[in-house]
């Protein structure tokens, strides 16, 4: 505790200064609460969610190939109370179930977990509102959240019935998403949204124009906000668009991705900024209009859960524990920047619990914001010089995975970020794959060439 505790000085030390219209949130997502993590088992029986992998470092912060027991959790929210104790709002975008088989968890079981963490949220920030938003963990059987009512709706809009107006709890039982003021002002507006109705992986929304009606519906309340002048803030838990660890893999279904992209593309005028989680990674995702201006930027904040992926096809898939503080303009919602914080896991499991900064956006990438424009200049920045490329990398995975992002890697990531389209994202990879494969035929081609010359002239 006294670690933390010289943590809240050295974090004020840093926040003294404010900016007159500047407003801080928190974004906290993936906790991943594993009941089962037991240090006292052998080392494959830790965790459930390892699934028998074994759990070679654990301690009691955790596994990378666990997820989070109980004091990891407990450390990340304290850690937010202890560096921002009182944020504007807190954004909490979901999965807090841990990585196992449905047989292993049940209905009961899941509420059970959202109901914990929930309960000691509201213990830590009794006064601060929370946009809460479902993952699709957050659901059994697991990624099968339906387009109507359903039991798990109506309890979990129970169980947050002090974030929810009583339209919002209406629609969160019918469908897992709400719309409800921000900073409890008129004029501005946050959205929270069921994703997970268009993840692939559910089968319930395949067959379905507009699951629950939610793009109908979204289209309605972005149309009347700008119809007010609002701003706008979304939120959710699976994010359109690409993971940029594994090639071609989207989590949306072709048409639903399309159809979203169209909503952001129609509305971001009043859209000021999008907050996902479900990576377990920090990146960002960009939307461009059709003149290629930068519209709207998808912010994805990495996980609290430092679990390995098990999906086939990603190395090394695991992270450390991060949290992330934004700063934004209370005026005109521009996001200003963020800082992410995170848990060196190894460290920690040494005894000592400490949340360190990671980096801020702006000192790190060189922006004046993070505005859409300057995140394209982010983008252009790693796209461009290896030594941002690196470091954007060492972030992804919250400093576990320090390897070189080499030339596959760099063309994952950059098209991952820059199209969240289908076939643009094809494009993209061609584009930017061709561009290392004549960087290595080029020169030889000037060897031959050379040769070519001398022989001849
Ligand atoms: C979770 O909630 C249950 C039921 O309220 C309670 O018995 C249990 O102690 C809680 N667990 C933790 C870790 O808070
Ligand atoms: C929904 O939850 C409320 C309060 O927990 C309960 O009274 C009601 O019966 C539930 N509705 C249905 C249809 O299950
Ligand atoms: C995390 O901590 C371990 C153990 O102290 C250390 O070896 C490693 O370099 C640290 N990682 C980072 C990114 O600081
Ligand atoms: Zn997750
Ligand atoms: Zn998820």
């Amino acid at each position: 505790m006294s670690a933390l505790k010289f943590f809240t000085v050295f974090a004020f030390g840093l926040f003294g200064f404010t900016f007159g219209l500047s407003g801080r949130f928190w974004h906290i997502t993936d906790m991943h609460w594993d009941p089962t993590y037991d240090l006292s088992n052998k080392p494959d029986k830790v965790c459930a969610s390892s699934g028998n992998r074994p759990a070679s470092n654990a301690g009691i912060f955790g596994d990378y190939a666990c997820d989070s027991p109980w004091k990891l959790i407990h450390s990340s929210l304290s850690a937010m109370k202890a560096i921002s104790p009182d944020p504007d709002f807190i954004v909490w975008t979901g999965d807090d179930t841990p990585h196992v088989p449905n047989d292993q968890l049940g209905e009961e079981a899941v509420l059970g977990i959202i109901n914990n963490l929930t309960y000691v949220i509201k213990q830590l920030f009794p006064n601060t509102k929370v946009y809460s938003a479902l993952g699709n963990h957050d659901f059994h059987p697991k990624s099968q959240l339906p387009g109507a009512f359903h039991n798990i709706y109506n309890v979990t809009s129970e169980i947050w019935k002090d974030w929810l107006d009583l339209e919002s709890q209406e629609t969160f039982r019918e469908g897992g998403f709400y719309t409800e003021n921000l900073l409890n002002r008129k004029g501005y507006r946050m959205l929270v949204l069921n994703t997970n109705l268009y993840y692939d992986q559910n089968k319930l929304t395949q067959n379905i124009e507009d699951p629950a009606g939610q793009f109908t519906w979204a289209d309605k309340v972005l149309t009347e906000a700008a119809n007010n002048n609002e701003k706008v803030y979304i939120i959710g838990h699976v994010p359109p668009g690409f993971f940029e660890k594994k090639r071609s893999k989207p989590w949306f279904t072709a048409k639903f991705n399309e159809q979203y992209l169209k909503l952001i593309q129609k509305h971001h005028s009043v859209i000021l900024g999008q907050f996902f989680g479900h990576h377990h990674t920090d990146s960002f995702r960009m939307i461009y209009n059709s003149n290629g201006s930068p519209i709207s930027t998808i912010f994805l904040t990495p996980g609290v859960t430092p679990w390995k992926t098990t999906l086939p096809g990603v190395a090394d898939g695991a992270n450390n524990p991060g949290i992330r503080l934004f700063e934004y303009d209370t005026e005109t919602l521009l996001v200003k920047d963020m800082v992410t914080y995170y848990m060196n896991l190894t460290f920690a499991n040494t005894g000592k619990e400490r949340w360190e900064k990671e980096y801020r956006l702006t000192e790190s990438f060189r922006v004046p914001d993070a505005s859409p424009l300057s995140m394209h200049k982010v983008l252009e920045h790693i796209a461009n010089d290896n030594c941002y490329l690196q470091k954007y990398y060492e972030y992804n995975s919250v400093s576990y995975d320090l390897t070189e992002c080499n030339k596959d890697c760099r063309v994952d990531h950059i098209c991952a970020a820059r199209e969240v389209d289908f076939s643009q994202y094809e494009n993209c990879l061609e584009k930017e794959g061709a561009l290392f494969i004549s960087g290595g035929l080029l020169p030889f081609l000037t060897v031959i060439m050379s040769q070519m010359l001398t022989k001849y002239l």
